[in-house]
């Protein structure tokens, strides 16, 4: 259809639709957003697609408080088969509190768009559901659940109450939160300070972080056709936090390096870009893909293996590793201001399991580095279950690891609050991602 804009509605109805679509995939199907918004982008504008996302994006991250809403305004639950229209009625009441929207505007699109999810007879309840929201100034009503107040799920307060006690109410706001854009500038390929003055030369702004040299935080995210050399490789959209990775690992020089987890590919680059000869090694064949394009689109090559990290190396041509990078599969609990559709799909069951990999993992590949070698073990989470307890575990059952001492300068220090033989660093310190490193060492 040209344009979109008949089956899009022609008053940006057709965005609130999609929007409602996605958000109902996440919240009853269990699809990740990402899957999701590709589902629903094909009939969207390319003009409409930013506003897409951050609709989709930010009636995610406020779930639980507009649930509470939406549970007060529409007091009979709606058939399963109509629960699409739960979630429309989500992404308006979103557009009324997260947007600059007119009030007006929000209404007539999201009515609107009622009818183009074949649901006519429901645009009267979604009419009356947001104008009673405004008219009755729901918006400045204190939430009542705990699950509204915090816009958690209850087990995942829990666990961040019981792993961080005061700190755990930073956490969940920071979650909350916008995360800004970070760029990974190509050590390879052009002088750091040498890509600085092409962004001020393009008027992007951004800050440093001392201590992260080859990072950028931008001021506002910009889209990475934007960016100076982009498509030439000087430039990589990757959070601090993550570029501590490579840095730490090669403090001391890099070598013969094994990337054990290594899909989509952000910490082999980095590796590569800072002079490591690299195996990269990934569960999963799709994404192993990425890790492939990535290095391509940088310049920069690794042996890859889709293979199974946990399971016997027949992969391995048998030479130990001086170094190895377990960025571990975890809960993502530290990247979810990034991910908010995390907050719908992971179960507190899933995490026991968690561990229980990446104990295996651990374990399996210490087996692979050299007497002297250093493992740094990483993950995206922010529970103690896959962090601390996972690495101390592992302490008390191999003789031959103890916490490395080498660690990153002072400044990042400051960031990392230590816990057991590892280092957490809080989502939105110095507006990083949440990471956990332990830095493990081989005895000779
Ligand atoms: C946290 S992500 C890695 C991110 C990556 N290091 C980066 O910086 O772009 C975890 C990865 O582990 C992979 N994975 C999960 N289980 C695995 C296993 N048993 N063996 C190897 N890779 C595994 C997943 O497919 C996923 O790509």
């Amino acid at each position: 259809m040209p344009g979109g804009s008949l089956h899009n509605g022609g008053t940006g109805a057709g965005v609130r639709r999609a929007a409602a679509e996605a958000v109902a995939a996440v919240v009853h199907q269990g699809r990740s957003l990402d899957a999701a918004l590709n589902a629903v982008e094909a009939d969207i504008a390319a003009a409409d697609r930013a506003l897409l996302r951050n609709l989709a994006y930010g009636t995610l991250r406020r779930h639980f408080r507009i649930a509470e809403w939406r549970r007060e305004l529409v007091k009979r639950p709606l058939r399963r088969r109509d629960r699409i229209v739960e979630s429309l009625i989500d992404v308006g009441l979103f557009q009324l509190v997260g947007t600059r929207i007119p009030d007006h505007a929000v209404v007539s699109a999201t009515v609107e768009a009622a009818r183009l999810l074949g649901r006519k007879a429901f645009a009267g309840l979604v009419n009356a559901v947001l104008r009673r929201f405004v008219r009755e100034g729901f918006a400045g009503r204190p939430p009542v659940g705990r699950e509204a107040r915090y816009d958690h799920p209850d087990w995942l307060v829990d666990r961040l109450e019981r792993d961080w006690g005061d700190s755990a109410a930073a956490i969940l706001e920071a979650n909350n939160a916008r995360a800004p854009m970070w760029l990974r500038i190509n050590a390879a390929n052009n002088g750091v300070e040498a890509y600085r003055g092409r962004l001020d030369a393009a008027g992007i702004a951004y800050s440093l972080l001392p201590g992260l040299p080859d990072a950028v935080r931008l001021e506002e995210p910009v889209a990475t056709t934007a960016l100076p050399g982009f498509a030439e490789g000087c430039v990589s959209v990757q959070d601090g936090a993550a570029q501590l990775a490579a840095r730490w690992l090669l403090a001391d020089g890099g070598r013969r390096v094994l990337d054990a987890c290594a899909a989509p590919g952000g910490k082999t680059a980095h590796l590569r870009e800072l002079g490591a000869r690299v195996d990269a090694i990934d569960i999963d064949g799709e994404r192993l893909a990425s890790v492939r394009d990535n290095l391509e689109r940088l310049g920069l090559d690794a042996r890859l293996y889709e293979a199974d990290a946990a399971a016997a190396p027949d992969w391995w041509d048998g030479t130990p590793y001086d170094r190895i990078l377990l960025d571990a599969p975890c809960s993502a609990s530290g990247v979810i201001r990034r991910h908010p559709d995390i907050k719908l799909l992971r179960r507190d069951a899933d995490i026991p399991r968690l561990a229980a990999l990446q104990q295996t993992l651990l374990a399996r590949l210490w087996e692979l580095l050299a007497p002297g070698g250093r493992l740094l073990y990483v993950t995206c989470s922010v529970f103690r279950a896959e962090n601390r307890a996972v690495v101390e575990d592992f302490l008390a059952v191999t003789p031959d690891a103890r916490p490395d001492p080498l660690l990153p300068n002072n400044n990042i220090r400051a960031l990392m609050r230590p816990d057991g033989p590892g280092y957490q660093i809080f989502p939105g310190t110095d507006g990083l991602d949440g990471f956990f490193f332990a830095p493990l060492v081989k005895a000779r």
